[in-house]
């Protein structure tokens, strides 16, 4: 009647696919605790690890939690404790960590009534209340792992995409907080023809690459002509993050989610270490206490 889980941190839009991509990294996230109780509705019973609301409809687990319960015709109800790993705004997916754990292990104490995609739909709900729209490219790569693409929100289509064996993530969160609601704020709503077609060859060519093992190709895919040249005046500097990055052997770097936090992929661990490095001495002169995680993608 009680599960102990570990909910992956993910990148988000990957560059070109705002939105759409996203892919979870095993070496960081939260962990949870549910337990099955008699008490109807979802309680937050413990949350360790950042100041965040314990109140059901103000947690993001709670709120996704109660899509579920809703949704089934369970009479119980369920208690959650939360141990969060991942830093609230980091830009690494920390809602959508712990709205993916609670359903994903509300679902297993359940016998798993709902299949992934369905999951992914109540998830959807915690995000909607972290950054006020329901996007899915955090909480569908943290439920199915891997690369995932989100091919469309109505009727929501979520596919698996392939991850080549040397295939690593370097990922920095400089210490800063960029709140999602607000860098999305900032983003133009209309994009030109010419911008559109750069970054659907862009998508094309990075699923293309992994599905191919093809790491020349994902790294000239992972260019964004949209959201980056915006989001990246939030993050101080960026542009000489990403070029020290390529220069120390990454295929690419981009900004995680919505910021602050930058990812880069690299072939191998060697050089994905070396990027790490490389991003830490950057923010060392910057701030103190930046995390960096060096990840192999699976
Ligand atoms: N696609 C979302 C955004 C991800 O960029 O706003 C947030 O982590």
């Amino acid at each position: 009647n009680e599960i102990r889980l570990f909910s992956p941190a993910t990148i988000a839009n990957i560059s070109c696919g705002f939105d759409v991509l996203g892919v979870a990294l095993d070496s960081v996230g939260d962990e949870m605790v549910i337990r099955k109780v008699s008490e109807q509705g979802v309680r937050i019973t413990k949350l360790v690890g950042q100041d965040l609301p314990m109140e059901t409809d103000k947690n993001v687990a709670g709120v996704a939690g109660l899509a579920l319960l809703a949704a089934s015709d369970y009479q119980g109800g369920f208690e959650i404790e939360i141990y969060k790993k991942i830093k609230a705004g980091s830009g690494i997916g920390s809602s959508a960590a712990s709205s993916a754990g609670a359903v994903w292990g509300m679902n297993e104490l359940l016998g798993k009534p709902f299949s992934q995609l369905e999951l992914v739909k109540f998830a959807m709900e915690g995000e909607r209340l972290a950054s006020g729209v329901a996007h899915a490219d955090n909480v569908a790569p943290a439920l199915f792992g891997g690369f995932t693409l989100v091919r469309s929100y109505d009727p929501l289509d979520i596919i698996p995409i392939n991850s080549p064996n040397e295939l690593w993530a370097t990922v920095i969160h400089p210490q800063i907080e960029v709140k999602t609601s607000d860098s999305r704020k900032i983003l133009k709503t209309k994009i030109s023809l010419e911008d559109g077609i750069k970054q659907w060859g862009n998508v094309g060519g990075l699923i293309a690459g992994l599905f191919m093992n093809d790491y020349a190709l994902i790294g000239r895919s992972l260019e964004d002509h949209i959201v980056e040249p915006i989001r990246s005046m939030l993050i101080p500097e960026f542009d000489t993050v990403k070029a020290e990055s390529l220069n120390a052997g990454a295929l690419g770097c981009g900004i995680s989610g919505s910021g602050p936090s930058i990812f880069a992929f690299s072939k191998g661990e060697s050089t994905a270490r070396k990027v790490a490095q490389v991003m830490k001495e950057r923010y060392e002169e910057i701030a103190v206490d930046n995390d960096v995680h060096v990840s192999k993608i699976n």
